[in-house]
């Protein structure tokens, strides 16, 4: 890479982020990690200790890495929770924890990213949704409803700056072997692990590393006529036409 582009991802000390922040400080770019714990120090990476729902956080994280590293390039919207229930079991405080974390993150991200990418007239918005958000998941109605919100978003954002350079799309991980999916299982109090692995027509849970390859081809020049597109990395769980 001539330049070195700066890309922010959120959520990227664990799980899924930490395979994308790895994948693009070795692909050289310069990477700003926002997550509400610490990051490994590594060459390129950049950690800030932040919560994804607090605005004005966000906004002095972005650009405090900006200032090191120029206007943004990317943002890879990552950071995301959920604690399974049936709905009719859930109250209004797990609601709005789930939807802070899960949609007004991304909002806020995205938000502020926006506005040095249009003044730089071009950039890359790649958010991590969900099939959750795509075909339903028994026990995260609210969460399967914030994540068909960052997709409808991100199609929404594409129509809005599509004369701008800037594209925006979605990817929908399947069931993936990672701490939230382990506390999930925890949580449902049946073997839901084991069950899955039986329904993924590759017979295995997603890896963090099934995701990077397409999360740097959306952030790629080649990329740059696709926007507004959602595409489930998910073993073959979920086929859309
Ligand atoms: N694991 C799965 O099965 C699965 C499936 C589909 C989609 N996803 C999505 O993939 C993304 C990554 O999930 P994961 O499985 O790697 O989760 P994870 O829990 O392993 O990692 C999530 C990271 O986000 C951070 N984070 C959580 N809340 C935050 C906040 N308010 N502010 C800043 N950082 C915060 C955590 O500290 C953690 O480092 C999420 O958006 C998740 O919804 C995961």
């Amino acid at each position: 890479m001539a330049e070195q582009l700066g890309v922010v991802v959120t959520g990227g000390a664990g799980g899924i982020g930490a395979a994308i922040v790895s994948s693009l400080a070795a692909s050289g770019y310069a990477v700003g990690v926002l997550d509400l714990a610490p990051v490994e120090a590594a060459e390129g990476v950049t950690g800030y200790q932040v919560d994804i729902s607090d605005y004005v956080a966000v906004e002095e994280a972005m650009q405090s890495f900006q200032g090191n590293t120029g206007p943004l390039y990317g943002l890879v919207n990552n950071a995301g929770w959920d604690e399974a229930k049936p709905f009719i079991d859930s109250d209004v405080k797990l609601w709005r924890k789930v939807i802070d974390i899960n949609l007004y993150g991304p909002l806020n991200a995205t938000h502020i990213a926006l506005k040095a990418m249009v003044e730089a007239g071009r950039g890359r918005i790649v958010s991590i949704a969900s099939d959750a958000g795509r075909v339903g998941s028994s026990g995260e109605s609210v969460y399967s409803a914030a994540k068909g919100g960052i997709i409808a978003l991100m199609k929404t954002l594409a129509r809005e700056h599509a004369r701008q350079g800037i594209t925006f799309n979605s990817i929908c991980p399947g069931p993936t072997d990672t701490p939230l999916l382990a506390e999930i299982d925890r949580g449902s109090g049946t073997n839901l692990v084991a069950a899955l692995e039986r329904a993924i027509p590759m017979k295995r849970l997603g890896k963090p590393e099934d995701y990077p390859a397409l999360v740097e081809y959306f952030l790629s020049d080649a990329a740059g006529y696709v926007t507004g597109q959602t595409i489930s990395v998910s073993g073959g769980l979920s086929m859309h036409g």
